[in-house]
């Protein structure tokens, strides 16, 4: 068993709740009166225009998921309008730009009319209500003005991460049926340009939803203007007023859409509504980071993420907090950077995923060293399994064993987090995501769906009953929704996640049971990365599989077929991982190519995975049984071609 790490005595004595006794009886009320205990949050976190008398109406056998539904309020009066009487010249966002020195402050005042504006801006355009529109934009405060203008006029936003190619962000569009699509005309990521409105164009050509591309000038480079249909945010804003009457919503009307992949078919746009998620997402805020009102957080996640939504805009700006925003990467100009912000800023909070600390790692101790690190107290960690090393180096080398780490579970669909320490009680151990939150009541799952209610045990984790945070449709697919997480285990939420709960009742998050990959905290499918080879019309077939990865933490292996006789392996290999990046995104290129003469079948036709997973991770030894397969002899072949 491993060791674990007592909560800090200064984290300890200014925690919100400090005593295990206090987590443990609120936990147990949270569970035996649901209802009521999510009833008196919604009361002390929420701003509402009319109250609700319906806390919740859930149905796991339909896949219904309401939550509040008679209350009515406006998230972006949430997130601003009622903190200006307080808080109006604190700062809401402290924006650190692509350029060391490059940084803006906005106040919660300055966020006001910059918002309405925005939010006046859609409405002259034509946007009302129930529209969609998608935000394809790097991270500058005008992606969080746009997420919350959309809030305020009842729009629903769909943000799209600038990383995705013009073929995903058409897919996108077309799918929601964009009525706007708000861009820039260049990204900025280190010392990368990436030219986003040419992109746009190309993925706007044939959608006959959109009536216009708003661009917003983030470099000075020439940039080609469609006449008609592309209008400059600068002049646009220009004649919009700064005040904006928020529009009052019911609880369950959507409030974005974020399209997620899964283990088949087409990246799913999952809904989420008012109400539920910006209470979820404030309440985990201030639990989670134990949130105090003059902490200066810090999540470095994109916007294009759910990880960006929930917990750097809708969370901590519900909470009336100070949140940066961050636009470079983590090694721009130099693996300082991280560091060299936090105490420039006196950062509390830190918020960052695994493979950021893994490549932080590899650059040296050195760079945190030069910076004293004294504001921190609380490190946070998601979207993937974090290795004991990395969680360590970050335990020793950024937070000086002062800071607790919060090894935060959750995903696009939970809206937030639901497993997590607390920083005031939970003792940690590297790598587990210790215990649920309130309200969450995890469950695990054998192969014969059965409930393991041993500990420990493992099995695959499910959620009992519904939390206000979590998804409410597939956008356009209610069958699919149901489908992909209730159907199979009656009266539960299927993570896709396997889990184990150790002696102590710990939880560890094992990764995905399906065939969904994090690749550096980024969620993508098999099955879409093996559409996107299709495109390459060197390639007949492909299986692409996960191998572990020193720091992406799961790497990409792509099996592919020939379809004709390839000259230079070399330029195939390329093309292949050209495709990818063409048709999804630079972040989906597999690592490693393999071009072979057969895949692993059985008799009926399907793929093997589990022996192309192992030949791929060099698992060589424990290849099982393959006397089921067609044609035995490709193994032998594969194996002996691979790729390291
Ligand atoms: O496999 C789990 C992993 O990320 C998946 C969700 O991905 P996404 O919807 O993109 O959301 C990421 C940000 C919340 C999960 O099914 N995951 C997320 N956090 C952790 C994690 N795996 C292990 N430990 C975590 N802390």
């Amino acid at each position: 068993m491993s060791e674990r790490f007592p909560v800090p005595p200064r984290i300890q004595e200014r925690a919100l709740i400090n005593r295990w006794e206090e987590y443990s009886r609120l936990y147990r009320e949270s569970l035996e009166n649901r209802d009521d205990f999510w009833a008196t949050q919604a009361r002390l976190f929420l701003t509402w225009d009319r109250d609700f008398s319906q806390t919740s109406s859930c149905d796991y056998r339909t896949g219904t998921i309401e939550w509040f539904s008679d209350g009515q309020l406006n998230v972006s009066k949430n997130c601003i309008d009622r903190h200006l009487v307080s808080r109006g010249e604190k700062p809401a966002i402290l924006w650190e730009g692509n350029e060391l020195g490059e940084r803006k402050t906005i106040t919660y005042r300055e966020l006001h009319s910059e918002v309405c504006r925005f939010a006046n801006m859609l409405t002259n355009l034509g946007v009302s209500k129930g529209d969609r529109v998608i935000i394809y934009l790097p991270m500058i405060p005008e992606l969080a003005y746009s997420m919350l203008a959309c809030a305020r006029i009842g729009a629903v936003h769909s943000v799209v991460f600038a990383g995705f190619s013009a073929e995903s962000l058409g897919n996108r569009i077309e799918d929601c049926q964009a009525k706007v699509v708000i861009t820039a005309n260049e990204g900025l990521r280190g010392p990368k340009t990436i030219p986003l409105k040419s992109i746009c164009d190309e993925a706007v050509l044939d959608a006959q939803s959109v009536k216009a591309v708003v661009v917003v000038r983030r470099t000075s480079n020439r940039t080609e203007m469609k006449s008609g249909r592309d209008f400059w945010s600068e002049e646009l804003l220009a004649t919009a007023s700064p005040e904006c009457a928020p529009v009052v919503l019911d609880a369950e009307d959507p409030l974005f859409i974020l399209y997620t992949s899964g283990s088949t078919g087409k990246p799913k746009g999952l809904v989420h509504t008012q109400a539920g998620y910006l209470l979820y997402t404030a309440f985990t805020h201030k639990f989670v980071f134990d949130y105090h009102e003059d902490d200066i957080y810090c999540c470095v996640a994109d916007c294009g993420w759910i990880t960006g939504h929930s917990y750097i805009v809708y969370g901590p700006l519900a909470n009336g907090a100070t949140t940066v925003m961050f636009e470079s990467t983590p090694t721009y100009p130099d693996p300082g950077r991280y560091w060299e912000m936090i105490d420039r800023l006196g950062v509390t909070s830190f918020y960052t995923a695994p493979t950021a600390i893994r490549a932080l790692e590899k650059e040296g101790e050195i760079w945190p060293e030069k910076y004293s690190l004294e504001s921190l107290r609380i490190l946070g960690s998601v979207g993937e399994p974090i290795n004991e090393d990395a969680w360590l180096w970050y335990y020793n080398h950024v937070g000086h064993r002062r800071c607790t780490i919060v090894d935060t579970w959750w995903q696009t669909e939970t809206g937030g987090i639901l497993i997590s320490p607390l920083p005031g009680v939970t003792e940690t151990k590297p790598g587990s995501a210790t215990f649920p939150l309130f309200g969450i009541d995890p469950v695990l799952i054998d192969d014969n769906g059965k409930e393991v209610s041993t500990t420990p045990g493992k099995g695959r984790l499910c959620i009992r009953d519904s939390w206000p945070g979590q998804s409410r449709t597939v956008f356009g697919d209610h069958d699919r929704f149901f489908d992909t997480y209730f159907r199979e285990i009656p009266g539960m939420y299927l993570t896709g996640d396997a889990a184990e709960r150790d002696s102590d009742g710990y939880f560890w998050i094992r990764g995905r049971v399906d065939d969904v990959l994090n690749v550096s905290g980024h969620r993508l499918g098999t099955a879409e990365i093996e559409s996107a080879i299709d495109h390459c019309e060197l390639v007949v077939e492909a299986a692409v599989v996960g191998i572990p990865h020193e720091v992406k933490g799961t790497g990409i292996y792509a099996f592919c077929i020939a379809s004709r006789e390839i000259r230079s392996v070399e330029e195939a290999e390329f093309e292949v991982k050209n495709t990818v990046r063409k048709v999804i995104g630079p972040f989906a290129a597999p690592d490693h190519v393999q071009f072979v003469t057969g895949l692993p079948k059985t008799r009926s036709g399907k793929i093997m995975r589990r022996i192309l997973r192992k030949i791929a991770s060099g698992d060589l030894e424990s290849l099982g049984d393959i006397s089921t397969l067609a044609d035995s002899a490709v193994v032998e072949e594969i194996v002996s071609g691979r790729k390291r």
